[in-house]
């Protein structure tokens, strides 16, 4: 039962159905029915109910038009290339671009991982390392604002030069300030610091500040109310209706990988790929659909309730953070919804494994795998200094060496009765990223809805806000 199609991810749930998690491949058929039915539900019912602006309350937050954006944002932008939203995007990434050679990008949770996802997958590695012509003149990324850590924000302020004055290129920078809310304590305090030091490195000038100042919020409220008193010449929205984590297609993911250089035109037509694929293939040949059946099986069934999403590539780390995050909101609620954790093999297979292998049965393994890498094949290579007695792998290079740390794993946890299923992506780059971000969150929203948790809103997360505020001395 493996959903493999021509440019598509791939999901092989075969490695669930073993003897000790008494979940067979009748039972992932058996649940078909429900599968498909929820995702009605998603696709028929919320939407309809988001358009006539009726929200009865057991659904309500309903955040749901993160459903329908890659498709709506590509056709207005096919429609008009200058004056849609993307063009507007790609407009301020490229005057960013010729302006500054560092971003600082202000936003926490669902304002800030999807872009930091973005650039580990897509960037290559030790992006910002790199000298300006390397990057192609893209600027440096940084990620502030999603905490309050005294050393780091001042670390972060010192390379900036601390307020000095922008003299070359190299020197100058530029805030992007993500928030839908506009109220978040942690990017609103970075925001008054890091404006405070750009705008003493422009020489107290107002009108530059405004310039280099984009920020990234709802229609209303602190942020936006800022930016008008600032005078921001580009403002960019989070579509009404959708969520901060399910926001990664939006301008909150689209303008910071558009300034990264990335091609966020195919980011969406792989997001658009996957719906089209969620939206008619039927359970048994759908990624979304087993994906979420294969989870829910093994919870119900053998008490899996925590999913470990092994990466199995350095760069995929952010985006398994991204998932936590998102699995995490949306449906930890009225004391139910899986535990998600994000481990990067082979590096937490030295930290993790033991307890993977012979620790509680309570997980389910998927494996994101790449099936084809960016550069070409590393070997180990022959050294006459043979004590560390390589040289018989002399001719192997890493992804084989990465193939069979994969299958070992798979052997030993199946050995074990552990159980795992596979996901793969062809290749790590804006297509299939953009496929693999619309299919977690169809997971997720499609997961919500057969288990009778609304997968919108975080109620939880407000208690801390309050006490924090309440201690600080704020009402
Ligand atoms: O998923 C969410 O909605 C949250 O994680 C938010 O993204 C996060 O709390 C940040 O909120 P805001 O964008 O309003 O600053």
């Amino acid at each position: 039962m493996t959903t493999k199609k021509a440019n598509l991810i791939a999901y092989d749930p075969s490695g669930i159905f073993l003897d000790d998690t008494g979940v067979s491949p009748a039972d992932l058929r058996a649940l078909a029915p429900r599968l498909e039915a929820a995702r009605t539900e998603v696709l028929d019912e919320d939407l309809r109910l988001l358009a006539e602006g009726v929200v009865p309350k057991e659904k309500d937050p309903l955040d749901a038009a993160f459903l329908e954006l890659p498709e709506r944002i590509l056709a207005e932008y096919r429609a008009d290339q200058s004056g849609s939203e993307l063009g507007r995007i790609l407009q301020t990434a490229r005057r960013l671009q010729n302006a500054v050679d560092r971003v600082v990008v202000l936003g926490i949770g669902g304002s800030y991982m999807g872009a930091r996802a973005l650039m580990d997958a897509c960037c290559e590695p030790y992006f910002n390392e790199l000298d300006r012509g390397q990057r192609g003149s893209r600027p440096r990324m940084y990620f502030e604002g999603n905490n309050v850590d005294n050393d780091a924000s001042q670390g972060l302020l010192k390379l900036l030069g601390n307020g000095r004055p922008a003299e070359t290129i190299e020197d100058r920078w530029a805030i992007v300030v993500i928030s839908k809310s506009g109220a978040t304590l942690e990017t609103a305090a970075a925001l008054r610091q890091f404006m405070a030091a750009l705008k003493q490195s422009l020489g107290g000038d107002s009108q530059k500040l405004a310039k280099l100042v984009v920020p990234v919020t709802g229609t209303s409220g602190k942020l936006f109310n800022l930016a008008n008193a600032l005078g921001c010449n580009e403002l960019f929205r989070v579509p009404e209706g959708v969520g901060g984590r399910f926001s990664v297609l939006s301008a909150v993911g689209l303008l910071p990988a558009a300034i990264l250089g990335l091609n966020v035109v195919s980011l969406l037509e792989g997001a658009a790929a996957m719906n089209e694929h969620f939206r008619t293939a039927p359970a048994g040949e759908n990624a979304v659909l087993d994906y979420v059946g294969a989870g829910h099986l093994l919870e119900k069934e053998s008490g899996a309730t925590i999913r470990v999403l092994n990466v199995w590539s350095k760069a995929l780390e952010s985006v398994g953070l991204w998932y936590d995050q998102l699995l995490a909101e949306s449906l930890g609620k009225e004391g139910r919804g899986a535990t998600p954790i994000t481990a990067v093999n082979t590096r937490d297979l030295h930290s993790r494994a033991q307890q993977h292998q012979q620790g509680r049965r309570d997980k389910l393994f998927t494996n994101l795998i790449v099936d084809s890498w960016r550069c070409d094949p590393l070997r180990v290579g022959h050294s006459e200094l043979d004590q560390d007695s390589l040289n018989d792998l002399a001719d192997k290079a890493l992804p084989e060496i990465m193939t069979a740390a994969i299958q070992g794993t798979n052997e030993a946890y199946h050995g074990d009765g552990r159980p795992t299923a596979d996901l793969h992506l062809p290749q790590v780059d804006e297509f299939y990223v953009g496929q693999l971000f619309q299919m977690l969150m169809l997971a997720t929203v499609v997961e919500g809805r057969l288990i009778g948790i609304n997968p919108y809103g975080q109620p939880g997360v407000e208690f801390y806000k309050k006490n924090m505020n309440r201690i600080l001395g704020r009402r």
